[in-house]
């Protein structure tokens, strides 16, 4: 018999479709436009901006805000920090690193002229940053790494970012998982989405989990905090001055 529920004891290591399923360029976009209508539902972008909101607080006017976004898809979230930087008056130098091709087209093709943001393609583990990110961010994407890469991307980030980072990912959780599948299925979402939302659940964390990889990265002081709706995010401020 088919087996209803997953088993959510421990994070599956099934691949997701976008990992390794050869697309098209037209399908890939309506894919990542699905992608980006998920995140607008689920205010996905909200706990990020709140952490850069309290971290840059008491930042002077014209201070530069630099940000590297890991995993950009098509770039939504540096284009929403660019918006917000420049009306808090700073001024943003932002980095989005991706090893998809198609991601970096799409993201340059769905940035307007003027709206300066350097879309970097590449293994997000061969890269380096001319100068160090104040922040290192990332959405949906930790979950796509094993354990290992995961610690030791915690462990590279925390040396790698002066002001500190933020992780915003999911919570591994059946009502995740079935509230999803019940939405992406009533809204026909594109067929990736449908696939890899559902799995990107099944392939997310819990507190513990996080706890552990934390406590292995020699990382003691960051704050995991639960977001509605079941995003579960990981994020250290540092003790740094704000920039002049
Ligand atoms: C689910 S998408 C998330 C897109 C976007 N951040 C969002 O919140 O919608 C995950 C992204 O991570 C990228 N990615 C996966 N492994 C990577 C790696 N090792 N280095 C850089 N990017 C990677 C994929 O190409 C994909 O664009």
């Amino acid at each position: 018999m088919r087996q209803m529920w997953p088993d959510l004891s421990a994070r599956s290591t099934e691949p997701e479709w976008m990992d390794i399923e050869p697309i098209g360029m037209l399908d890939f976009a309506e894919c990542l436009a699905d992608l980006e209508t998920v995140n607008r539902l689920t205010r996905a972008a909200a706990p990020t901006m709140a952490f850069l909101d309290k971290a840059t607080a008491g930042w002077p006017s014209g201070a530069e805000l630099r940000v590297a976004d890991l995993g950009y898809g098509q770039g939504a979230m540096l284009r929403r920090i660019h918006g917000w930087a420049e009306a808090r008056g700073l001024r943003p130098r932002l980095t989005g690193v991706d090893l998809n091709p198609q991601c970096r087209a799409l993201a340059k093709v769905r940035t307007p002229e003027g709206m300066a943001i350097d879309w970097h393609e590449g293994d997000l583990f061969d890269w380096e940053p001319a100068e160090p990110p104040h922040f290192i961010i990332s959405a949906l994407f930790t979950h796509h790494l094993p354990d290992a890469d995961v610690a030791r991307l915690l462990r590279w980030q925390d040396a790698s970012a002066s002001h500190g980072w933020f992780v915003n990912d999911l919570h591994r959780h059946w009502l995740a998982w079935a509230g999803f599948r019940a939405l992406a299925g009533a809204a026909g979402w594109h067929r990736f989405v449908q696939h890899d939302g559902a799995l990107s659940v099944r392939r997310a964390f819990v507190k513990r989990e996080w706890e552990t990889l934390l406590q292995g990265a020699g990382i003691g002081d960051a704050e995991i905090r639960w977001h509605v709706p079941f995003r579960l995010c990981v994020g250290r401020l540092k003790a740094a001055p704000a920039p002049v």
